[in-house]
């Protein structure tokens, strides 16, 4: 198929541009460079052997994508482009509801228009705000606790809306738990801009001497080593996921489908500390620091419904995560310095 990802040159969607190339798909990057480069490019060219082109464009442009969709007789979509950082999301709500919100229903009209009715959104296991039961289903009721949740959760129903509305959509939700880890290559991975707000790139940089230490956000949870406990998942594994549920949409009958896409296993934060040092043979100077504001104790997946429905289950463990981070962060410290 030829399929269009927004976001195509951030950090999930250019690993699922590399698997979908593998499954034999041809894809366009649609994406406003706001928080990637576009030097990603080049290297998902490297890895793949493949030119993939790249439209510069905003979401919120529904000639943009409609221009697109038509230059490259786009057939699927695959929804990655949105911001992402919850502390923003508290401070700027407004621009997490115009960027997210009014973004995706910009393009499901420009889809709309151009007869593109397949669509693979990322969504996020933040939907399920404070679990209520472990591991979480996707018949756990859903709560967001921050505007950038409350994005996720409004795309979800507006989603559903539409797909309940015309028999002829085909949509998977994809609630993704915590991506982590790069592409084998080296070449591609998570680069944040400015201090990380997430774990693992977190400790990348502490490993890397960029930062001093890690602080540790909660040591007194109830869990087995008193950090919080979540469900990261290979972002390679995550992006076979995504080819696995588009077969899935395409070939089963029409109409809007949820997976999570997880593990099943969680690991604390110490747990990651450890594994990262011993995988790779470095320090990760940490000390213990009071809770983030609404972080939950534990988080992890039922990932049985898409080991049921699409064939699909996580094949990477944790060592593999940490090595793979560690490879990219070294990639990433060997062009800055030339
Ligand atoms: P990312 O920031 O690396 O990628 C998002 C891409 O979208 C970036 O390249 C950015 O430039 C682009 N973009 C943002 N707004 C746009 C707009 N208005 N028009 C065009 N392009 C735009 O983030 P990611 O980690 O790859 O996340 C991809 C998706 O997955 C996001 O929707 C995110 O909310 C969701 N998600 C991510 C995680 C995670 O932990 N990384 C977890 C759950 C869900
Ligand atoms: C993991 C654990 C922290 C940083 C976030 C979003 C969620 C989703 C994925 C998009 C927690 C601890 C972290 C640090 C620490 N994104 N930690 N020191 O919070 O599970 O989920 O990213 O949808 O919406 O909320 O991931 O990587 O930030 O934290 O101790 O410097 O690591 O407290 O226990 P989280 P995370």
């Amino acid at each position: 198929m030829n399929i269009l990802l927004t976001g195509g040159t951030g950090y999930i969607g250019s690993h699922v541009a590399t698997a979908l190339i593998s499954a034999g798909h041809q894809v366009v990057c649609f994406d406003n460079l706001a928080n990637s480069d576009a030097a990603v490019i080049d290297r998902l060219a490297a890895i793949t052997g493949t030119a993939v082109p790249l439209v510069v464009g905003d979401i919120r442009d529904g000639d943009a994508l409609r221009g697109a969709m038509a230059d490259h007789d786009v057939e699927a979509v695959i929804h990655f482009a949105g911001l992402k950082a919850v502390g923003e999301s508290v401070a700027e709500p407004m621009k997490y509801y115009d960027n997210n919100v009014r973004g995706t229903l910009s393009l499901v009209q420009a889809m709309a228009d151009c007869g593109v009715k397949t669509m693979v959104f990322s969504s996020s296991a933040t939907v399920y705000g404070q679990p209520q039961y472990l591991p979480l289903d996707e018949n756990h009721p859903t709560a967001a606790t921050n505007p950038y949740g409350r994005t996720k959760l409004m795309i979800e129903e507006m989603l559903a809306d539409i797909a309940a509305s015309d028999p002829e959509w085909r949509i998977a939700t994809l609630r993704y738990f915590n991506p982590v880890g790069a592409h084998d290559s080296g070449l591609i991975g998570e680069n944040p801009n400015g201090i990380p707000n997430n774990l693992m790139p977190f400790i990348s940089r502490v490993a890397a001497g960029r930062l001093n230490e890690l602080s540790v956000f909660g040591s007194d949870y109830d869990t087995p080593d008193g950090t919080g406990v979540r469900d990261y998942i290979h972002v390679v594994d995550l992006a076979d996921g995504h080819v696995a549920a588009l077969d899935a949409i395409v070939q089963a009958a029409p109409g809007l489908s949820t997976w999570n896409l997880g593990t099943g296993q969680g690991y604390s934060v110490l747990d990651m500390v450890r594994a990262f040092e011993r995988v790779n043979g470095v320090r990760i100077p940490y000390r213990l620091a009071p809770r983030r504001d609404g972080d939950v104790a534990s988080c992890y997946a039922s990932p049985e419904r898409a080991a049921q429905e699409l064939g699909w289950t996580a094949q990477r463990d944790l060592d593999a995560m940490c090595a793979s981070s560690w490879s990219f962060e070294r990639t990433l410290a060997m062009r800055n310095t030339g």
